[in-house]
């Protein structure tokens, strides 16, 4: 199936070429391929009208939010003793599991809720092969030298770049001829550095998008080879860490999140999509901006100003900025603990993050045209803000929300640990402002979609 998703893409690619701007808007140069690397004519923002506006919807929708109820009254089974306790269907095969009983797998969605999902999956798998494609093409070996990285490690991000043409592949033929195709991005980077930490935050949330919504597919045969691929991605996001000298794995669980999550976050950087391109139901989120989010970059993160200028945009996940001044910055710094260049683990001296850090919040009013076309609007059902809702391994962690004037307020970093001695707040972690400190749990986390105001990206550490 590998040569139709190529044709797909180059057919992608020629739908493209008369809608987009042939000359690219000031600030966004045309990318020059001078490795040998495929990369896509055009990146930069949507410029026309958008022709229809706002997430897919069903004919009918049957109430406002999904109430509560008590456990399943099945979901008792308990084994005190550890001996089996139905009748073995066979030899060595201990009753129960699903798609256990000889059916033939079928490796298609069963449902809305799956295709919503995996056609999520798809949008993400694009983005990441044009992702890593533009920054191989984009920069020169100096400019990769002078971040640290060399040949070998473009050849492994190349290599990575090939993996998400293959589960473009597994993806699309999960969904049938509905999948949606190819877009075009809009990136917020201008070094290696910055392209960087922008991939380990965009893998971040294609990791916790899919470990949200995996287990609650109705297809076991999609979540299983969903899996295999998310694995990789998952390796993805380590190694883009560890490009950016940055603790490889600071957590002991990675978390997952709601499909609108992942959503919000990915679609600010999609500025067209094809004509007829498959529109999806999740929510887009207003957009929660930390202002003081620790710059990566620095020595001193706690250093860094609190009026949002370290962030190259005022996208969720765009990077920090990494053109500070030398004595400040942490690359090419060569004593233990200050040094931030590339290497398979790094201990900083100084955290990115810590409990009782003042958190300096800022954020969007609903009904901003948002994603692809300009086509999506960013919505909530929440009232006014009360909480910080802390989303990180195991947990969703509340702090009290002081506001300080027209949707801009902060809050002090929560102190908390899953098991014995790991905190909970670490690694590149989701943040929401809600209007109730809701107790949510792994399973469930989709139930505080309704009292979210605005989602962010927090870079703990
Ligand atoms: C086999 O298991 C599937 C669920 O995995 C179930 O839907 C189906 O009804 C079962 N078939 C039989 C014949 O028991
Ligand atoms: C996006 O905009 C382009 C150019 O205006 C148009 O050709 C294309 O059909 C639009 N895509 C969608 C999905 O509406
Ligand atoms: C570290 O950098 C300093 C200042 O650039 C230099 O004097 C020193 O020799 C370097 N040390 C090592 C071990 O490379
Ligand atoms: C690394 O960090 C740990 C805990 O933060 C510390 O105990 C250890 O001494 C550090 N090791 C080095 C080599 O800096
Ligand atoms: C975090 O989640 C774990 C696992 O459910 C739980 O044991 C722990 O108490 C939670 N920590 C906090 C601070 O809520
Ligand atoms: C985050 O992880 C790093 C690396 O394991 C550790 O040194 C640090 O103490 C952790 N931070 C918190 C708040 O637990
Ligand atoms: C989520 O699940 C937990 C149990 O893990 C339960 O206590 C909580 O009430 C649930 N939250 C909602 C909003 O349903």
């Amino acid at each position: 199936m590998a040569t139709p998703i190529l044709g797909a893409v180059l057919l992608a690619a020629g739908v493209m070429a008369s809608p987009v701007p042939s000359q690219a808007p000031e600030g966004y140069p045309l990318i020059v391929d001078q490795n040998g690397y495929q990369t896509a004519p055009y990146h930069g923002p949507y410029t026309g009208t958008p022709t229809t506006t706002g997430a897919v919807k069903a004919p009918t929708t049957l109430a406002a939010s999904i109430e509560p109820k008590p456990p399943n009254p099945t979901a008792t089974y308990y084994n005190s003793d550890g001996v089996p306790k139905d009748p073995m269907p066979a030899p060595y095969t201990p009753a129960g599991g699903l798609g256990t009983n000889g059916t033939e797998p079928r490796y298609m969605v069963e449902s809305d809720f799956d295709f919503e999902s995996i056609a999520l999956g798809l949008y993400q798998e694009w983005i990441e092969l044009d992702l890593f494609h533009d920054g191989l093409a984009r920069f020169s070996d100096e400019e990769f030298k002078e971040a640290g990285l060399g040949p070998e490690a473009r050849a492994l991000i190349e290599f990575m770049a090939e993996q998400e043409a293959g589960h473009a592949t597994l993806l699309t033929n999960m969904l049938g001829e509905a999948a949606p195709k190819q877009c075009v991005y809009n990136y917020p980077y201008k070094t290696v550095r910055e392209w960087v930490d922008f991939n380990q935050r965009l893998t971040r949330y294609g990791e916790s998008g899919v470990w949200g919504f995996i287990s609650h597919l109705d297809s076991r045969e999609v979540a299983n080879l969903l899996s295999l691929s998310i694995s990789t991605e998952a390796r993805q996001q380590l190694i883009f860490r560890q490009m950016s000298g940055l603790t490889p794995m600071d957590v002991w669980f990675e978390n997952g999140w709601p499909q609108s999550w992942a959503w919000t976050m990915l679609s600010q950087y999609i500025s067209y999509c094809p004509e007829g391109t498959t529109r999806l139901a999740w929510q887009n989120f207003p957009t929660l901006r930390i202002l003081n989010n620790p710059n990566i970059n620095r020595i001193s993160p706690d250093q860094t100003p609190n009026d949002g200028s370290e962030t190259v945009g005022d996208r969720i996940t765009d990077p920090s900025v990494s053109d500070i001044p030398d004595e400040e910055s942490c690359l090419h710094n060569n004593e233990t603990g200050k040094d931030c260049t590339p290497a398979i683990a790094r201990n900083r001296t100084e955290p990115l993050s810590y409990p009782g850090k003042q958190v300096f919040l800022q954020w969007d009013s609903p009904g901003q045209a948002v994603g692809p076309n300009n086509s999506y609007v960013t919505s909530t059902t929440a009232e006014t803000p009360k909480f910080v809702g802390w989303s990180s391994q195991l947990n969703l962690t509340y702090s009290p929300l002081t506001i300080t004037g027209e949707n801009t307020g902060y809050t002090y970093q929560p102190e908390g640990y899953v098991y014995g001695k790991d905190g909970i707040i670490n690694g590149t972690m989701a943040v929401v402002l809600t209007d109730l400190d809701l107790f949510v749990t792994p399973f469930n986390l989709t139930q505080l979609n309704p009292h979210i105001v605005a989602l962010g990206m927090y870079m703990a550490g």
